[in-house]
């Protein structure tokens, strides 16, 4: 049996409001909560000190305290994220020397947009149960901030920046606490409707993309609203069917916070009580792979999700990637 040994998060010092962003584009606080539940965003710095990889420093180190074990007990790393510091090494191996961990671990990235860190527990507990790891450390860190057009309104109000990390082990004889299933899945087919197309291989980027701002991401919004709900309702059955455990005994649903209306459709497709969805949109805005982290390790903190709760990751995202995962605490 696998189980989330401790979690940890970092959220950048900067807070975006916004009144601030009715500053920058042509929006106002009540169109952007009314439509999306979003009152404020954290930003990285551009000084250092907040990159992808320090943000996951600083939540590992606490998750390493929460349970009670040293940087070399981690024998792999999944850093699940769309803003890397950079191309090269991956972010993975930058964090292993930041938090000098020198057993030469198992160091690795996934880019699977907002689904990045269930694909990234899911991925642990298979590793885990094969006997090919022991101690993941799973990672989900965005510096979105770097890849938004701020000078589009339709996008730029969504995002923001941060990092939610989960250390993933062996439960203990004797203990409950299990991860009893997860469920995976993309349909590629819907890539159009969330890409950024520019900076790759087949098209870098060049002098006139960032004069005309076409590097940045791009989505159709409505279209990624029709999907989530869907996919996310999906999820969670399909999840519970694996289980054999049914949504009634499910004590927190932890979803992807994308937009407040998407939580609350899919809650209302399922029959979940909304007192026991967790939500903290209005705080961080969409932070992608890290939402599901931040959110599940603030609802520890404030001492809703405790040892022994069922609790239900629900995340969808660009690709169009899926994935959920039903565990005892
Ligand atoms: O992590 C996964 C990826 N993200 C998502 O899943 C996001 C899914 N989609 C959404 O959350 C919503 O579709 C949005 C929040 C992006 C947009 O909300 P909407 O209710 O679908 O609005 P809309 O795009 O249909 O726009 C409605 C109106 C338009 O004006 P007209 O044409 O009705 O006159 C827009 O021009 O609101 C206007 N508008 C804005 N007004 C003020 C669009 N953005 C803004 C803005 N401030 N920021």
């Amino acid at each position: 049996m696998t189980k989330i040994l401790s979690t940890g998060a970092y959220l950048p010092k900067k807070v975006l409001t916004n009144d601030d962003l009715s500053k920058i584009v042509e929006t106002n606080h009540e169109w952007i909560f009314e439509r999306t539940g979003i009152a404020e965003r954290r930003i990285c710095s551009t000084d250092g000190g907040e990159w992808p990889t320090d943000m996951a420093e600083k939540a590992a180190k606490q998750a390493l305290k929460t349970a009670n074990i040293t940087p070399n007990d981690i024998d792999m790393i999944i850093f699940a994220s769309v803003t890397p510091d950079m191309k090269l090494p991956n972010s993975a191996s930058i964090l292993q020397t930041k938090l000098e961990i020198t057993n030469k671990c198992t160091c690795l990235d996934i880019a699977v947009a907002c689904s990045g860190f269930v694909y990234g527990v899911n991925m642990a507990d298979s590793f885990i149960k094969t006997g090919m790891a022991k101690k993941v450390l799973v990672v989900g860190s965005e510096m979105l901030s770097r890849e938004v057009n701020w000078s589009d309104r339709s996008i730029c109000i969504l995002f923001g920046d941060g990092c939610g990390v989960a250390i993933v082990g062996e439960t203990p004889a004797g203990e409950s606490s299990e991860i009893h299933a997860t469920h995976l899945g993309s349909d590629g087919s819907g890539k159009e409707f969330f890409h950024q197309k520019i900076g790759g291989a087949v098209e870098p980027i060049t002098s006139t993309h960032l004069k005309e701002s076409t590097h940045f991401m791009t989505m159709k919004g409505r279209e990624m609203f029709k999907v989530a709900t869907r996919t996310l309702a999906e999820n969670a059955k399909m999840v519970c069917k694996k289980s054999g455990i049914s949504l009634d005994e499910v004590d927190w649903l932890v979803p992807h916070q994308a937009n407040i209306r998407i939580i609350e459709t899919t809650g209302k497709l399922l029959g979940f009580p909304p007192e026991k969805v967790i939500v903290n949109i209005q705080k961080y805005g969409n932070t992608s792979a890290a939402t599901i982290p931040i959110a599940f390790h603030e609802a520890i903190e404030e001492g809703k999700i405790k040892r022994g709760d069922k609790v239900l990751f629900d995340a969808f995202g660009a690709g169009l990637t899926f994935g959920s995962t039903l565990l005892t605490y």
